[in-house]
């Protein structure tokens, strides 16, 4: 076959991100939304519609917002944690079901299990974002038919790429690749295999890495949390998805990387992040998996295609910082030294 099609090294690594979400197949793509994009155009046609949260990637969402309605492909986004409301929002065109495992930014956690049971009782496939949570969560166990990621992040985690996935079935892969009429063949968001070998040897380090993502992740979210600061992590018996995602989490990996906090303002989360990255705790960028951590205000970043007034609906707030939480030793240091960036810019006494 042509290069375009697969190659070699895209077909290891594809056999590996298959092997680690247990699905059947698995296809590489040049970015995350080179692999959502096509899969979600592969499924569709016009006329048809999609059930989606609301609270997803700023990409996805301008794609379903404002990209497939000029196909005539729809998208409802409600609030996926609402089974009711997700049932309700099914119409008869409705082909998919779309989510994040854990929600970008807001940290939400979707009930796959039940999300699955629904779109197998309407005839839908359910697609999940799996990106904020390699390891830990793996969405195919409980019910999901399509599992993406951007490798961008944890997977090849050292920010020095731009990667995808879509982990399915032999059969919905092969439709893909179809050389007739496979989105990804024909729209060509391939890898290029001397990537696919990079990341494939950064991927041998995934297991350590995110065991001391979630470790240091963990260990900061009780401290600001017990500091006052309204804290976000899902490791946190205060999260409100706890429960669910201790349920279906593969426990040696920890609640992941990511956790927010609320500086109050956009003033004072800038504040912070620009003084934390002078003292060189971490980067203000927006992405995220780094062996450094990585801070960014998402509501006038990553989250910038979703309008000011549905941020505020979904609970975005200004002064919100979404972290990715580095790979750091001594993580009490850190934290000594970020609680002291709290203090000089007087968000905590
Ligand atoms: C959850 C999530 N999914 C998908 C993407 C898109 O990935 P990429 O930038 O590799 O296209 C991102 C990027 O930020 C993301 O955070």
């Amino acid at each position: 076959m042509y290069s375009r099609h697969s190659s070699p090294s895209n077909l290891y690594l594809g056999e590996a991100l298959a092997a680690m979400e247990g699905t059947e197949s698995a296809n590489t793509t040049a970015s995350g939304m080179g692999a959502i994009a096509p899969a979600i155009l592969q499924l569709c046609q016009a006329g048809d519609h999609i059930v989606s949260s609301r609270t997803i990637y700023g990409g996805t969402y301008a794609f379903l917002k404002n990209f497939t309605p000029r196909f005539n492909i729809e998208t409802a986004f409600v609030d996926i944690t609402n089974l009711e409301q997700v049932e309700a929002s099914i119409t008869k065109n409705t082909k998919i079901i779309y989510c994040e495992s854990v929600s970008n930014p807001l940290l939400e956690v979707a009930d796959i299990e039940a999300l699955s049971k629904i779109a197998k009782k309407h005839n839908l496939k359910l697609l999940v974002d799996n990106t904020f949570s390699p390891l830990s969560i793996t969405p195919s166990r409980w019910g999901a038919d399509v599992v993406f990621h951007s490798l961008t992040k944890f997977i090849n985690g050292s920010s020095d790429t731009v990667g995808g996935v879509t982990c399915a079935s032999q059969e919905f892969i092969n439709s893909l690749r179809d050389v007739n009429d496979g989105a990804n063949m024909l729209l060509g968001p391939t890898m290029d295999s001397l990537r696919a070998a990079s990341i494939l040897k950064n991927l041998r380090t995934l297991h350590l890495r995110m065991k001391q993502h979630s470790r240091n992740a963990l260990y900061l979210a009780k401290k600001f949390e017990a500091d006052g600061l309204r804290t976000v992590y899902p490791g946190l018996k205060s999260h409100k998805d706890h429960e669910l995602f201790k349920k279906m989490m593969n426990e040696e990996y920890g609640f992941g990387g990511m956790l927010t906090i609320d500086a109050g303002s956009l003033e004072k989360a800038n504040e912070l992040m620009e003084l934390m990255q002078e003292r060189n705790l971490g980067y203000l960028a927006v992405s995220l998996g780094f062996y450094k951590t990585l801070f960014s205000a998402p509501g006038s970043s990553t989250s910038s295609e979703i309008p000011m007034e549905e941020q505020k609906e979904m609970g975005l707030g200004e002064g919100l910082i979404r972290i990715s939480i580095g790979l750091d030793n001594d993580i009490e240091r850190t934290y000594q030294m970020m609680n002291q960036c709290m203090k000089d810019i007087g968000i905590l006494k």
